[in-house]
């Protein structure tokens, strides 16, 4: 079992996503991350994905995007699922609870070595919503500090995660 399938099982509420759900959102979620970046770009074009310019600079960027799109034209998944698969890269309001889940266990899995990996690891179980939101930072950080164009999706998904959380702590 990928170290991202066990950090989501564990994070998913009992009773609520299958395992086979869960083994499907790990196993999908990174099937094209490898693929060159013209390959990246030309499969976004056949599936009808609109590239942003931040994307077309780094097509790494699509890889959710594109498995998402292949998941569905190839398989006819299109549900909760792809939506978390496809918005896993720079997150988005629409990306939903799964979404949530991916987000956290990519980036908090037990073979991830950097230090934010355990805080985000150890987080993710005492305040959810809390640790979406540095998720979401710490993707942001890591693109400046690589002068890299910040995606105008993850500035979309920040500022909406920043308000839920705010509000739900007023
Ligand atoms: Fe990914």
């Amino acid at each position: 079992m990928s170290g991202v399938e066990s950090l989501a099982r564990d994070l998913v509420p009992p009773d609520r996503y299958s395992v086979e759900t869960i083994r499907l959102l790990a196993w999908g979620h990174d099937m094209f991350r490898d693929l060159p970046g013209n390959s990246l770009l030309r499969l976004a074009r056949y599936y009808g994905v609109v590239s942003q310019r931040e994307e077309e600079l780094h097509p790494v960027l699509l890889h959710g995007k594109v498995a998402a799109s292949y998941l569905s034209n190839r398989f006819g998944i299109d549900n909760d699922v792809s939506k978390a698969i496809y918005w896993h890269v720079t997150g988005s309001a629409k990306m939903g609870e799964l979404g949530e889940i991916l987000m956290i266990a990519d980036m908090g899995e037990e073979g991830r070595e950097f230090p934010a990996a355990e805080e985000i690891r150890i987080n993710a179980f005492i305040d959810r919503k809390k640790t979406v939101l540095d998720v979401i930072r710490f993707k942001m950080l890591w693109a400046l500090e690589e002068r890299r164009p910040l995606h105008n999706e993850i500035v979309c998904c920040w500022n909406h995660y920043l308000r839920r959380y705010l509000s739900d702590t007023d």
